[in-house]
């Protein structure tokens, strides 16, 4: 059983971001399987590789979001801003000794769900009434 186990309820219904979000929780369950074999923090790199896939993916929303005068772009947006401050915080911490490995992970997990379940899907819902 992976980490993070993908289901339909993540399904917002907009291909190319569910593909990327499908994306986003397999880097996770492979961050997640580093860890649980070296007992220790994943690789700055690989860290990055998944904030840096996140920040590309969050750039395809804010897209979708602008062409079609999403009202509540801005704070979503601020959502993704957030999320990119504490996963580079997190990771430092968790580089440094400060945070425990399973911080991040758990950060992400949650986040992402969250994230996904709430203000994605409902941006689905918007997007697919105007696509
Ligand atoms: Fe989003």
């Amino acid at each position: 059983m992976p980490y993070f186990q993908w289901t339909g309820s993540l399904v917002i219904g907009i291909k190319t971001i569910d593909d990327q979000h499908k994306q986003l929780v397999e880097m996770l369950n492979n961050l997640n399987d580093t860890m649980e074999q070296s007992g220790q923090c994943p690789a700055p790199e690989l860290v990055d590789r998944l904030k840096t896939y996140a920040a590309e993916h969050f750039h395809v929303e804010e897209g979708y979001m602008q062409a079609f005068a999403y009202p509540e772009f801005e704070a979503h947006k601020k959502e993704h801003e957030a999320f990119c401050d504490v996963v580079l915080s997190l990771g430092n911490s968790c580089a440094d000794g400060s945070a425990h490995p399973a911080e991040l992970l758990e950060f992400l997990k949650s986040w992402l769900t969250n994230h996904i379940l709430d203000v994605d899907m409902k941006m689905g819902r918007f997007l697919e009434d105007h696509l």
